[in-house]
């Protein structure tokens, strides 16, 4: 067949047969950060020392990549129970990123009459997923300064009577933790499953973990992609065996591969250099922070991520996210993300090096 006459088919058969929905849809873009200081997708900017890439190296040579991957990770699991305190009777279940845990866990509930609940705004995922699985999603706006709005998250849980409530502690992109009396009040009004997202826990004064022993509807998700693991894709959920039992049921087999299950693995033994890795951008977020607040011009936002929001009152964010980039820096421009992140911007916590170019040329643009 003829090229054009092909794509002339192709299309009219995606026409007729994926979801109108589905083709009316985007899909997730990710910036090119080809020669720019990367400052916009959450990342650890720290790779591990030289000795430590060596010793993995050589682990990595006696891997076998003719089989597949044992299905449950075991060994991985067992790394990260003891490297996060999981107690015994918890089950965890990996995924290929939380992404993954997310969609397994609304693939798991998903029916006709399920509701997916979340404060917004909050990770994009929840909602994304949700149109993906045909379900419904109903995003309870955030209050004043972004804290969670409890009224309003009770009247949406009991109008909506939610299968599964996501919380994000911190909220991505707000930086904020929700607080645990608020926490503890959306798990008991919620008749389904309460999903405590701790993706940015490591950088936080928080634990859900804890909470476990007291909800029969919660469970604790996480990832190594923040720490600085991103690339290996690995995410897990925390919970009662019962949950996980059933959640396991609609993962694919083998959905993390051999070479994140050895280099977690790996990760999980040397965890202290990632610890100090950790300790250092605990100190620097401190530091931007106070830098930002002393810039004419820009309202910022108490952070307990590895992330900043901060809204621009001179220039529009989209200007200045252009303005940044050609000055060689990426961050996140979400203007239009949300109706309460007009004009806001995230920048990723870096370096001091990298920090301090952003917050220079950020300075010269608001001159
Ligand atoms: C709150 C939150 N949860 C989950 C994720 C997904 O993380 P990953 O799929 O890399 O584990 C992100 C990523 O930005 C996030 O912000």
């Amino acid at each position: 067949m003829p090229q054009r006459e092909l794509d002339q088919a192709v299309k009219a058969r995606i026409e007729k047969w994926i979801r109108p929905d589905i083709q009316s849809l985007k899909a997730y873009q990710v910036a090119d950060a080809s020669g720019l200081i990367k400052l916009d997708a959450m990342e650890n900017p720290y790779t591990w020392s030289d000795s430590l890439k060596k010793q993995w190296l050589e682990q990595m040579q006696n891997q076998s990549f003719n089989r597949y991957p044992d299905p449950q990770g075991k060994v991985v699991v067992d790394g990260l129970k003891e490297a996060f305190g999981i107690e015994s009777h918890h089950d965890v279940l990996l995924g290929n990123g939380s992404d993954e845990l997310i969609q397994i866990i609304i693939a798991a509930l998903a029916t006709d009459d399920l509701t997916v609940l979340s404060p917004e705004p909050s990770f994009v995922m929840y909602e994304m997923i949700a149109k993906f699985l045909r379900v419904n999603y109903v995003g309870v706006p955030l209050g004043k300064d972004f804290k969670l709005d409890l009224t309003a998250m009770l009247d949406a849980i009991e109008t909506h009577q939610p299968g599964v409530v996501f919380l994000a502690q911190p909220n991505n992109p707000t930086g904020n933790l929700f607080g645990e009396e608020k926490v503890r009040r959306v798990i008991e009004a919620a008749p389904g499953l309460v999903v405590v997202d701790e993706a940015y826990l490591a950088f936080a004064d928080s634990n859900a973990l804890k909470l476990l022993s007291d909800y029969s509807n919660l469970v604790v998700m996480r990832t190594l992609s923040k720490v600085g693991l991103a690339g290996l894709r690995l995410g897990f959920l925390v919970g009662h065996p019962g949950w996980i039992t059933e959640l396991n049921k609609v993962r694919l087999p083998y959905n993390i591969n051999q070479l994140t299950q050895a280099s977690a693995q790996f990760a999980l033994a040397n965890y202290d250099q990632l610890a100090k890795q950790i300790t250092q951008l605990v100190t620097d977020r401190e530091q931007l922070y106070k830098s930002l607040q002393q810039l004419d011009g820009i309202t910022v936002w108490p952070s307990q991520a590895n992330f900043i929001l901060f809204q621009s009152d001179k220039i529009p964010a989209r200007e200045l996210h252009q303005s940044l980039v050609e000055e060689g820096i990426l961050i996140k421009c979400l203007d239009g993300a949300h109706p309460l992140l007009t004009d806001c911007l995230r920048v990723t916590i870096g370096t001091p090096e990298e920090n301090s170019v952003f917050l220079k040329a950020l300075a010269k643009l608001l001159q």
